[in-house]
């Protein structure tokens, strides 16, 4: 497995791969790797010759009380584990090689990041799609692969490839969960025992909109008020709760099948976030 540091030996074996006919896979991740990427890096295995992970703690993504400092950085497990996993290249840069001093341009996504985690985290959606597109440019994928956990990242990336004409195919890969049902997430790992127990609301909270489809109901304002009850009485802390139309994230009223119910909580100090399709 390579390990490439730079976005110019990067973008020199993406070339090399495909002057040999091998389709590039790239699945981007901030590290501290667990079972959800493990499944990303099997997806794009699926669809691809050669698969890259990037490990980037992209800090332009992160508000100014956020958790970058805390971040957690695992990079030598997660280079074990891309290895083991079959990855031919990891791409491991520092911030300094990945952002000028004077860096000027960005990617702004107007329609979809206003809501939800873009209504809690201002910016954040910038910085993913500026680091995300800078990976496009610089691991030259044929498939990029994304976790549906992040549901609302998913869909601002499809956009902006439709939007930028990035060459490419996005894959989004079904969430994984521990067997208890909470999504696996790097950030579980600041959970104390109770508040990994109050974590397991939140996919409880989507059992009960996908309960409410199937009996039928049709009103998704009663259901998200069910869903914040529940979440407030497992002793979570509220960040928001919704069900969308799943291409444009608007809020609906009139619950059905198909649509995508949200969930963002605070456990402590620790905001954990889930989604399922109804
Ligand atoms: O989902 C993530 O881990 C990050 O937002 C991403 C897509 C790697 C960009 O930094």
């Amino acid at each position: 497995m390579e390990v490439i540091i730079t976005p110019e030996e990067m973008q020199g074996w993406s070339r090399q791969q495909h002057r040999t006919g091998l389709t590039v896979g790239l699945v981007p991740t901030m590290g501290c790797l667990h079972e959800g990427h493990l499944s990303l890096i099997d997806t794009a295995a699926t669809r691809c010759d050669v698969v890259v992970v990037s490990l980037f703690v992209n800090p332009t993504q992160f508000g100014p009380n956020e958790d970058f400092a805390k971040y957690p950085r695992t990079v030598e497990e997660d280079l074990a584990r891309c290895r083991e996993r079959g990855v031919a290249a990891v791409f491991l840069p520092q911030a300094a090689v990945m952002y000028a001093g004077d860096a000027s341009v960005s990617v702004v996504e107007e329609g979809l990041s206003g809501r939800w985690c873009g209504a809690s985290r201002p910016g954040h959606f910038n910085g993913v799609c500026t680091v995300v597109a800078k990976l496009f440019n610089i691991a030259l994928p044929d498939v990029a692969v994304f976790g549906q956990k992040d549901y609302q990242q998913a869909a601002i990336i499809k956009r902006m490839v439709r939007d930028l004409n990035f060459p490419l195919e996005v894959v989004v890969a079904p969430i994984i969960r521990d067997d208890d049902g909470l999504a696996k997430s790097s950030r579980n790992g600041y959970l104390s025992v109770a508040e990994r127990e109050m974590g397991l609301g939140l996919s409880r909270a989507l059992g009960l909109a996908r309960a409410a489809v199937a009996t039928g109901e049709s009103d998704a304002g009663e259901v998200v008020r069910r869903m914040r009850q529940h979440l407030t009485e497992a002793g979570l802390r509220v960040d928001y709760v919704g069900i969308a139309d799943v291409e444009t994230l608007e809020p609906v009223s009139v619950l059905a099948a198909g649509q995508v119910a949200l969930v963002a909580a605070y456990a402590g100090k620790t905001r954990l976030i889930d989604n399922t399709i109804l």
